[in-house]
């Protein structure tokens, strides 16, 4: 566990340090339950500057950060939809998307929903499922012409 985690909204600065924790962490992580195929082609998003763009000034967009470094980030869209969540490959089980969670929850409620929800990918379900979120099914979804299985969870709040 860190103990000087900090948070706050994510601004344009942030973006290579963002995608590299994106590619970084799919391809190091993610590895253990998808194919070389796969995070290859997931990875590659990362490429997408122009996306993450707007996802950074659109979508409340929140990072973690230990002193300089960023170490993880997520963003929400719709106003309940948690779209992404991602922690530094090297800053695994430390407590990090627990806090960035949190928040994420919190401004859910805030925003005068009920539920959060989220498409999450398998590496992710045992920490989702820790913080007593349901399954409400598995999916199979395309991306970049192969297929991925990953579950949609949602917790009351
Ligand atoms: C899933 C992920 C976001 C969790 O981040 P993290 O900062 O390591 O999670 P935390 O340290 O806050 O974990 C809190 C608890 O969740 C559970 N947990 C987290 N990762 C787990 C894992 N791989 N296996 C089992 N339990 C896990 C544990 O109970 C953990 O507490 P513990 O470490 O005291 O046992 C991170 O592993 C990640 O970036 N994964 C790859 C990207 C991804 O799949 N994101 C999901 C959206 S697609």
């Amino acid at each position: 566990m860190i103990d000087d985690i900090e948070i706050r909204e994510a601004t344009l600065d942030d973006l290579p340090e963002i995608t590299s924790i994106f590619r970084d962490t799919i391809l190091a992580v993610n590895s253990r339950d998808y194919s070389e195929a796969q995070v290859k082609a997931w990875s590659s998003g990362a490429n997408d500057i122009e996306k993450w763009e707007e996802r950074i000034k659109k979508t409340y967009f929140i990072v973690a950060h230990v002193g300089e470094t960023i170490v993880g980030f997520s963003y929400l869209t719709k106003g309940y939809y948690l779209d992404g969540l991602f922690v530094h490959k090297d800053f695994q089980r430390r407590t990090i998307a627990s806090k960035l969670l949190r928040i994420m929850e919190s401004k859910v409620s805030i925003n005068g929903f009920d539920t959060i929800k989220s498409d999450v990918s398998i590496t992710a379900l045992d920490f989702f499922d820790s913080h007593f979120y349901e399954v409400e099914k598995k999916q199979k979804k395309s991306l970049k012409g192969l297929v991925f299985e990953n579950y949609i969870v949602y917790k009351d709040l």
